[in-house]
């Protein structure tokens, strides 16, 4: 079988549906051209001196990693020059980034989690780069260029994720399903290794960080107390539990063989309005798992359909196994 390179298969897929018109192609290999040098770096670790802390923070108020820093620098410089973005937003800049002045301006905003996971950069377990894309609204031009990205995520054109791991993926959804990629290293290029990805609808795996437990809202506890009664216990069933503490990794193995994963609303994040970011890391990834059959939710919401009102906005994150989020929501609404 000869081998198929992410531009052959944004091509066919354009000639096939319509799905990545020359522009959004452009946008979709310069991002994942900034992935794969972010994947060299990472793979270099202590001889690349990349590893630690950069000794600053961000406006999350997290301590950034010299990671965070350089792969963000990355697919800012990736990105300026295109002609194919209005504008970039990033979980590691405080503000919305406008296209410099020398270069055209194109039609579509970029949104990217850079490095996700950080917490495991320095344990040499999986990272990895979230991407999200939405159109330039009609009225931008005049307007806060911050207010532009405020679109719900039913909004995105395409949204992915790379995981650098055992071996470098990407996984894309341009609204045609989800397919995944493996960064042949020795040419340089991502070829398509798996078309169609679908979720099993059913699970007897979950993922959250149960150290939390004490944080946890009723239906929450309600929920996991149940699983873990197994067998014996109203779901019937034994439930495995997997926490990898990087989304990318644990959405990817969710995507792979099924799961709920949850980092739901709690008391320690109450007043934020959850952990994950709305914009940059739960849009794009509740993207990718409908499109490849699951569901995304907060517990009380679908995802896609959230108003994001601000850019670093939180959310509570319910995704995975359709029947297993629709469970987790039906927790949720009992207690309402
Ligand atoms: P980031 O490294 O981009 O800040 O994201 C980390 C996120 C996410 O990847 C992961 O699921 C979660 O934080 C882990 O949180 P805990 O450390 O609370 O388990
Ligand atoms: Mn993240
Ligand atoms: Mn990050």
């Amino acid at each position: 079988m000869k081998p198929v390179f992410l531009t052959q298969f944004l091509i066919e897929e354009q000639r096939a549906n319509g799905g990545a018109a020359p522009d959004l192609r452009l946008l979709i290999e310069v991002v994942t051209r900034a992935c794969k040098r972010i994947s060299i770096a990472i793979g270099k670790g202590a001889l690349g001196g990349v590893l630690g802390e950069a000794g600053t923070g961000n406006i999350q108020g997290e301590a950034q990693k010299k990671l965070d820093v350089l792969s963000n620098d990355i697919l800012m410089q990736a990105n300026e020059w295109g002609g194919h973005l209005a504008a970039l937003a990033s979980e590691e800049m405080e503000h919305p980034q406008m296209i410099p002045e020398q270069y055209p301006k194109g039609g579509y905003l970029l949104l990217f989690d850079p490095l996700d996971g950080s917490s495991n950069i320095d344990v040499n377990i999986s990272v990895g780069t979230i991407f999200s894309v939405l159109r330039v609204p009609e009225d931008m031009k005049h307007g806060d260029p911050e207010k532009a990205f405020l679109q719900p995520g039913v909004k995105q054109v395409a949204a992915g994720y790379t995981v650098y791991g055992p071996s470098t993926i990407l996984v894309l959804t341009i609204g045609t399903g989800v397919h995944q990629f493996t960064l042949d290293r020795e040419i340089g290029s991502f070829v398509l290794t798996q078309r169609n990805l679908r979720i099993p609808e059913q699970t007897q795996e979950f993922s959250i960080n149960a150290s939390n437990a004490h944080y946890w809202e009723p239906p929450v506890k309600r929920y996991i107390d149940d699983c873990l009664s197994g067998t014996d216990g109203p779901r019937g069933k034994n439930f495995n539990m997997r926490w990898v503490a990087s989304m990318v990794a644990d959405v990817h193995r969710i995507l792979t063989r099924g799961g709920v994963f949850m980092y739901p609303l709690d008391s320690k994040t109450r007043a934020q309005g959850g952990k994950l970011r709305l914009m940059y890391e739960a849009n794009p990834m509740a993207f990718i798992v409908e499109q490849a059959g699951g569901a995304a939710s907060t517990g009380r919401e679908r995802i896609l359909d959230i108003q994001p009102t601000k850019l670093h906005q939180r959310v509570p994150v319910v995704l995975g196994s359709r029947e297993e989020v629709e469970t987790v929501a039906r927790y949720h609404h009992a207690e309402a």
